[in-house]
């Protein structure tokens, strides 16, 4: 679960302080997904970061999976994001240096759980990439690196994931390929997905949507 309560967001440059986010306030289900919606610049990618544990806000509080996140010590806050957190971003961020099977396994390094090795061949071929596995995210296609990425994202189990624009590089069939993929994630594996769109056919099949304009929610949440 995902609550973010008053959340604010400025940035200071030279003598001037420009608000970017003003008092967001909402509520996520566990096992949900929800897309954020608006025009560029109005906050979504920073509303994200904050959400996600990267960025803290200048004042109010985010509460993932009922802990106060930003309230943890450094150590607790890298605990707990390797251990609940995955991220998704537009361009992929794959290790070029690794293969595809590499890449899905990275997190793994960092996790108590090293087991869940042992799953990642049944996942690369769940999403078509087991005969890609040692290929370098340079001989990829958009589509397999974002499916890469993906695996990625969920091979330590979290139960929070986070996706920017997770199919803004790809054609929109293979976009709806992966919006496919995370939709049934959030419902068969009961994880809270908040996802950051501008295709609002996207955002019409996630169970809910935030409209943000101007660094604010636009619209009451449904
Ligand atoms: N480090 C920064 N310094 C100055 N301004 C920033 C910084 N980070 C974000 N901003 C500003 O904050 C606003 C919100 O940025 P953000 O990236 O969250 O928008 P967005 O809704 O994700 O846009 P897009 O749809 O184009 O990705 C923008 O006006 C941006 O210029
Ligand atoms: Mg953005």
């Amino acid at each position: 679960m995902i609550e973010a309560k008053h959340i604010t967001k400025t940035i200071i440059t030279g003598k001037q302080t420009i608000p970017i986010l003003k008092n967001i306030s909402f509520s996520l289900q566990k096992g949900s997904i929800t897309a954020v919606v608006g025009k560029s610049g109005c906050g979504k990618s920073t509303l994200l970061s904050i959400l996600a544990g990267i960025d803290p806000p200048v004042s109010g509080e985010v509460i993932l999976n009922g802990t106060n996140f930003y309230r943890q010590s450094p150590a607790a806050q890298e605990r707990f994001r390797s251990e609940q957190i995955g991220i998704l971003f537009q361009n992929y961020h794959l290790i070029p240096e690794l293969t595809c099977e590499e890449n899905v396994r990275m997190p793994l390094a960092f996790s108590r759980h090293k087991e869940r090795a042992s799953k990642v061949g049944d996942m690369l071929e769940q999403v078509g990439l087991a005969a890609k596995k040692s290929l370098f995210p340079r001989q990829m296609s958009g589509g397999e690196q974002q499916r890469t990425a993906i695996l990625r994202a969920i091979v330590n189990e979290p139960t929070l994931l986070f996706a920017d624009e997770p199919t803004g590089a790809l054609d929109s069939g293979t976009g709806s390929q992966v919006i496919h993929f995370l939709i049934n994630y959030a419902h068969c594996c009961n994880v809270t997905v908040l996802l950051v769109t501008h295709d609002m056919d996207i955002a019409n099949q996630c169970d809910r949507t935030i409209f943000m304009k101007d660094g604010h929610i636009a619209m009451p949440v449904n």
